[in-house]
């Protein structure tokens, strides 16, 4: 179902969001935070994504693109670079100087690219049925 909702176990069906809140200017920006703390939410399924905005929880958010930087800010602690090449050049500097085999730097703090977004907006796009029920 292209959710966690779909996995009862270990965690079960809600998850917590959001998750990354230092420097995260979508808190406010879309009101994100209802008590001090995360929220738990049963993660809608991504089918048929790019036909269910708004998104979130309070329906804040109304573009799919917006929708994928707030989820890889507050859910996974990524930044955002409009340079199209920060990730490769992160993974690049990473690689010089660490022990083979040993590298995490590139698994830390990698900045999510433009591209990338649209890429995954691309993903989320294909999750479209070719034909609904009436
Ligand atoms: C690149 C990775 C991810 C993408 C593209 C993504 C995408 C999305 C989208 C499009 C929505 C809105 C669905 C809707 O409202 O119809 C959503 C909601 C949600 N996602 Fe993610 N997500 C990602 C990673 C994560 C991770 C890692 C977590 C958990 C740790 C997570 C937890 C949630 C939760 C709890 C919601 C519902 C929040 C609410 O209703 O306010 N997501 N995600």
């Amino acid at each position: 179902m292209f959710s966690a909702a779909g996995t009862e176990k270990p965690l079960g069906i809600y998850r917590a969001f959001p998750v990354f809140w230092d420097g995260n200017p979508y808190l406010d920006k879309y009101d994100l935070v209802l008590d001090e703390r995360p929220g738990r939410f049963r993660v809608p399924s991504l089918r048929n994504v790019a036909l269910t905005a708004p998104y979130f929880h309070n329906g804040s958010v109304s573009d799919l693109e917006e929708a994928i930087r707030v989820m890889a800010v507050s859910q996974l602690g990524r930044t955002l670079s409009d340079d199209p090449l920060a990730d490769i050049r992160i993974v690049a500097a990473s690689v010089e100087g660490t022990i083979p085999g040993r590298n995490t730097d590139m698994f830390t703090n990698r900045a999510v690219s433009r591209q990338e977004v649209s890429d995954i907006a691309e993903f989320l796009r294909s999750l479209t049925a070719a034909t609904l029920p009436d």
